[in-house]
This record gives C-alpha cells, structure tokens and sequence, in this order.
C-alpha cells in the first residue's frame, strides 16, 4: 500500500482516500498501483459491498503527477495507471465519489466510472489533454459524450474548459451538490452496501453492460496514443511550462 492512499472500512463500505495534499493528491505510480491493488482485493472480498472515493485536504486529485510524466512516464498498458483503470472500470461493486476542489484529469474521468457522485460547491473539474499535447484517457472520448453529449464533451475534452459544481450537476456528470460530499457519499454507499449483495452485482453489471467491451476496447486504444504523445515536444513542452510557471 501507497503512503498516500489511505484504505479504512468501517462495516461492509471500504473507504479510499487519496492522501497526498501538499501536491493536491496528484497520483504517482505507486498510488495508481496501490488503487488498483485495493479495488481488486476489495472485489474478491465478500465482507466489502461498497467504495468510496475520496480525497484528502480539500481537493479530489490534481490528476497525474506531472513530475512522474517527465521522468518516470507508463510506458505500455501494463503500467500501473492502466492496471488502475483496468480495476475501476471493471470494479462489480458499487463505486460512490466524494469530491471537494480540484478533479483534473483523470480526477474528472474517473467520475465516468463511479455509479454515484457527489461534490461540495468547491469542486472544480478540468481535462486539460489537448492541452498538455495528450489525449483523453480512461475512455473518457466514449463515456462523456455518451454521459453529458457531444456538446459539452467537445468543450470540456478539446478546449479543456474548466467548470463547477454546477454545470457538472446540469450536465449530468454527478448525483449532488452538498456541503459534504464525505458524509453524503458514505451514508449512499452504506444504503447500497445493505442492499442484497448477489442482485446489485447483477444489477451493476447490467447497467454497464452495453458499453462495456467498448470501454475497454477505447482504453487500449487511447492508452497506446498517450503513452505515444506522453513523448511529444508538444507534452514535453507543456510539462516543463507547469513546473516552471512560478
Ligand atoms: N502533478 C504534480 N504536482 C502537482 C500536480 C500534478 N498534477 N497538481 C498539483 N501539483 C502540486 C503543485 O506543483 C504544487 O506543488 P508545490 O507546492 O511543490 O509547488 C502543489 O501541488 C499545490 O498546487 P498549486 O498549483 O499550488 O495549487 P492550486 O490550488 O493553485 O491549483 C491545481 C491546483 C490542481 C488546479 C493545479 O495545481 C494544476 O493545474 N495542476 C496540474 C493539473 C494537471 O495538469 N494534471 C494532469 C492532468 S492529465
């Protein structure tokens, strides 16, 4: 397990919180590897009926370490931000997201694999990929457009427009806007949690099914293109912009 995740279950609801603030819960390697290790262990553990995702210190995640970008980068599928998003994609049991301030990145297109969202007014999204001379990951170019339509994806996804509490909710991306989305989160995935186990799997699995393989297929094919661009002068460039813009 990663210093900076935190996993803590309190009856049958697993807790997972991101616990790196001082650099905004910006996800290296091993937190990305730790995630994937505890959403897999929790799916083969009949005593853990529900997750909650959460951040610590006010922010969600800052996204990929940008440090980890330069020098230590995913180099093929198997790299642990894929394992990752292998694990929270594929996860059979209900998933339920706390966010408070920043979600960037794939702290945004995470949320496309949650089954419920809920966001103080702080939160902040951004998918910041064209800008950074990547491309959309997690399958967020299948699920935004098919979750909030292709409007708004084009906005959120191309010109990587940030946007709030609001719009997120008008668009529907997530459950709620409440003053505390902990709270909140953890009383819904109590309720799943309580629920017959064997039909919410069921249930669950059939409520992804129809894009499921295309989930996975997009995946792939967007993990191959990042880690290609992840190379670019255009990444590179704009890398080495966010570490010296103070
Ligand atoms: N990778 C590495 N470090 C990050 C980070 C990231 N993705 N996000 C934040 N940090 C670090 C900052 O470098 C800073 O570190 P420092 O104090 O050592 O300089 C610290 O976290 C606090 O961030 P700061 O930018 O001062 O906070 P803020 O509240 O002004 O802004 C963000 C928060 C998340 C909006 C801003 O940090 C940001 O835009 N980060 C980059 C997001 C990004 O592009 N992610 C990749 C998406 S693919």
């Amino acid at each position: 397990m990663s210093d900076h995740l935190r996993a803590e279950r309190a009856g049958a609801v697993l807790r997972l919180t991101l616990a790196r603030p001082e650099k905004k819960n910006a996800l290296t390697r091993d937190m990305y590897a730790a995630l994937a290790d505890a959403l897999t262990s929790a799916a083969g553990d009949d005593d853990v009926r529900a997750v909650v995702l959460a951040g610590e210190g006010g922010a969600f995640t800052g996204g990929n370490d940008l440090a980890d970008f330069l020098m230590d980068p995913p180099t093929g599928t198997d790299s642990p931000v894929f394992a990752f998003l292998r694990a929270v994609s594929t996860f059979p049991k209900p998933l339920v997201a706390a966010v408070e301030g920043a979600a960037v990145g794939i702290g945004t297109t995470v949320l496309l694999h949650c089954d419920l969202v809920y966001v103080a007014p702080s939160a902040r999204f951004r998918m910041p990929f064209v800008d950074l001379g990547l491309v959309p990951e997690a399958a967020s170019s299948l699920l935004l457009p098919a979750t909030v339509g292709a409007a708004r994806a084009s906005e959120w996804l191309l010109l990587g427009e940030a946007f709030g509490a609001d719009d997120a909710l008008a668009a529907g991306l997530v459950n709620e806007v409440v003053d505390d989305p902990l709270a909140r989160a953890t009383e819904r995935a109590e309720a799943l949690a309580a629920k017959p186990p064997e039909a919410m799997r069921l249930s669950k699995a059939l409520l992804r099914r129809p894009l499921a393989a295309a989930v996975q297929a997009t995946m792939e094919e967007e993990g191959a293109l990042f880690v290609e661009r992840l190379a670019s002068p255009e990444a590179q460039a704009a890398f080495a912009a966010f570490f010296s813009r103070r």
